[in-house]
């Protein structure tokens, strides 16, 4: 095992911290190649350390993004943004979320400094680390609440963005609870009913009947309103 893999014995007996090498990541990826090269596919790395997996994936959608826009600036910025926006990472050490966060923005800066030369805004790079600061966070991903600096449990919910292009340059923002997105929260059993056990989970709050398919699913904790996607920061 390399030096890079271990930071130290007691990280590792604490918490499981073994990155994983380079050529393993590569063939994990490869086993679902097609969706690491689609741009907005998303992607959540539960335990993701400081992103192996994720800065693979950003780098291989960014090469998409260069094959198909390099001709035009302005298209290889926005899908450069999109490709961004469906990375999501958790991990319980704060310094492996600040590690990761800073990791992937190095990437994708390169990517498109490189690209867009002189066409490069501020503005948009003040929004992708913004989107960073939302995508990766630091929490439990087994209980999938937030823990603190120390590594305390905060007892509030992970919260993830899903962040929708729209129209034109427009982006569209809904927050949701992780542990709702991942089925954690029992859907009422009735029609439109709710018992006292599906009361008690909070499962109104938490999902919505689909008028089409007649199933629940998440609702979200919040909606924001559409907004260009170099200026998320500022909603
Ligand atoms: C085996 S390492 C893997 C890191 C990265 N995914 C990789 O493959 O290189 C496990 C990571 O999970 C984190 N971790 C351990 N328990 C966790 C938990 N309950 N919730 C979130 N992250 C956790 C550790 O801090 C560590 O970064």
């Amino acid at each position: 095992m390399s030096e890079r893999q271990v930071k130290s014995r007691e990280r590792v007996a604490d918490h499981g911290e073994v990155f994983t090498a380079q050529r393993e990541v590569n063939a994990m990826l490869d086993l679902v190649k097609q969706e690491t090269e689609r741009i907005d596919s998303r992607f959540l790395e539960p335990a993701c350390g400081d992103g192996n997996f994720l800065a693979e994936i950003l780098r291989r959608k960014l090469a998409a993004v260069k094959a198909r826009y390099k001709k035009s600036p302005a298209d290889f910025e926005k899908y450069a943004v999109v490709a961004v926006t469906s990375l999501y990472g958790v991990d319980i050490l704060g310094d492996n979320v600040e590690a990761c966060r800073a990791r992937l923005f190095d990437i994708w800066d390169g990517e498109y400094s490189e690209n867009c030369k002189g066409e490069c805004r501020e503005e948009c790079r003040d929004a992708v680390r913004y989107i960073l600061t939302r995508n990766i966070l630091c929490g439990n991903a087994l209980t999938m609440r937030r823990v603190d600096a120390e590594g305390n449990d905060t007892g509030e919910p992970i919260v993830f963005s899903e962040w929708n292009m729209v129209t034109g340059s427009l982006i569209k923002r809904r927050d949701y609870r992780l542990d709702v997105l991942m089925g954690e929260v029992n859907s009422p059993k009735t029609d439109g009913q709710l018992s006292m056990f599906d009361a008690a989970a909070n499962a109104a709050d938490s999902l919505q009947l689909d008028p089409e398919t007649k199933a629940w699913i998440p609702k979200p904790l919040r909606e924001y309103p559409l907004v260009a996607y170099w200026q998320v920061q500022e909603v």
